[in-house]
């Protein structure tokens, strides 16, 4: 029996999670903890170590982050703000913690650290290292790329597991998504643009919680993996396979291109928040993990049937 301790378990990405851990034939493999983040602040290094004395989990599985990418930029470079404090002070916590208590850690993490840029394009392997020139990422995956960093330098267990823009269990309207952004343009009537220059992967929330499943019983640590479509797509081909398989034209998505949107931006800017060349290749996760991990085409129509669209 696996005692889990999940944060951020209401974020997007971890939307299924806790359910899939509980309803499905493993559940009594695994004890779940899922702290809100008034019982268990990553900031706050005494709280962290209170609640784990009390309650011992055997593995951390942190999704907590600050993800909103325009507003980790506007704390640019500041390590004092609540963006660092969050992504780079709190997981140095966790590591202190795991460190101390002997506990595992599963650390989500995202092709942002790379830069998608045609000198050292995508899609990019487990074996790849986050970028080191911080400014040629966008703040929010630069302080993923530094926490990554920090801990593959510890003596810590743990895994990173870095995945793509994900699908989720359910709609909630506050928090947009990549893929609930693009459905609610299409039930608005609203056409849209999308870059067609932009090549991605994707990620089946499903899956997630599956490979986070394995990753904890083969004991997959000292590694990095990658979940993502074993093909790469645009946010264009995207919306109007979406569009299709929804019932709604495809002229509603419309292409547009990353040059013709750095018109009206500043090239950094572009080049931070869509990196051109990015994506991840999964190839040898598959392999590790025995899983094989469906196409970009397979997560939409699975996110379409999943939701009755
Ligand atoms: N979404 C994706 O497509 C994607 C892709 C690749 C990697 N990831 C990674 O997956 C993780 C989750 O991403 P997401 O986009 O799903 O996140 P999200 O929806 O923005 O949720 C972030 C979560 O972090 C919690 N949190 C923030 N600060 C905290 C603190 N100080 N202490 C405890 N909890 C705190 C939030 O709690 P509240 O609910 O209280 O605000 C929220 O539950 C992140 O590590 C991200 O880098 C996500």
């Amino acid at each position: 029996m696996e005692k889990i301790l999940i944060t951020g378990s209401k974020s997007r990405a971890a939307s299924r999670l806790s359910e899939f851990f509980l309803q499905n034939k493993h559940s009594h493999d695994f004890i779940l903890l899922e702290p809100n983040r008034l019982l268990f602040d990553i900031t706050n290094r005494d709280a962290v170590n209170t609640y784990l004395i009390k309650n011992k989990p055997d593995w951390i599985i942190h999704f907590a982050a600050i993800t909103d990418v325009k507003l980790c930029e506007k704390v640019r470079g500041s390590t004092k703000s609540l963006v660092w404090r969050t992504n780079v002070v709190g997981v140095e916590n966790l590591i202190e913690s795991c460190k101390k208590f002997h506990i595992k850690l599963i650390y989500p993490s995202t092709s942002m650290v790379f830069p998608g840029l045609q000198e050292f394009p995508g899609p990019y392997n487990e074996v790849d290292m986050p970028e080191k020139n911080l400014s040629l990422l966008s703040w929010y995956g630069a302080t993923k790329a530094v926490a990554e960093n920090n801990i593959r330098a510890s003596e810590i267990e743990y895994c990173i597991l870095r995945f793509s823009s994900t699908t989720r269990a359910k709609f909630i309207e506050r928090k947009q998504d990549f893929f609930w952004k693009i459905m609610q343009n299409l039930l608005n009537g609203t056409k849209t643009s999308y870059f067609s220059d932009q090549y991605i992967s994707l990620t089946d929330h499903a899956e997630l919680a599956e490979v986070i499943r394995q990753i904890i019983c083969l004991r997959k640590t000292e590694q990095t993996l990658h979940l993502s479509s074993p093909n790469i797509t645009t946010p264009f081909e995207v919306a109007r396979y979406l569009a299709t398989k929804t019932g709604f034209s495809i002229d509603s998505a419309h292409a547009s291109t990353l040059s013709s949107y750095a018109l009206d931006h500043s090239e950094q800017e572009v080049r931070r928040f869509f990196p051109k060349y990015s994506g991840l290749q999964s190839q040898s996760s598959q392999e590790t993990l025995g899983l094989r991990f469906k196409t970009w085409e397979k997560i939409v129509e699975a996110f379409v049937h999943e939701n009755n669209l």
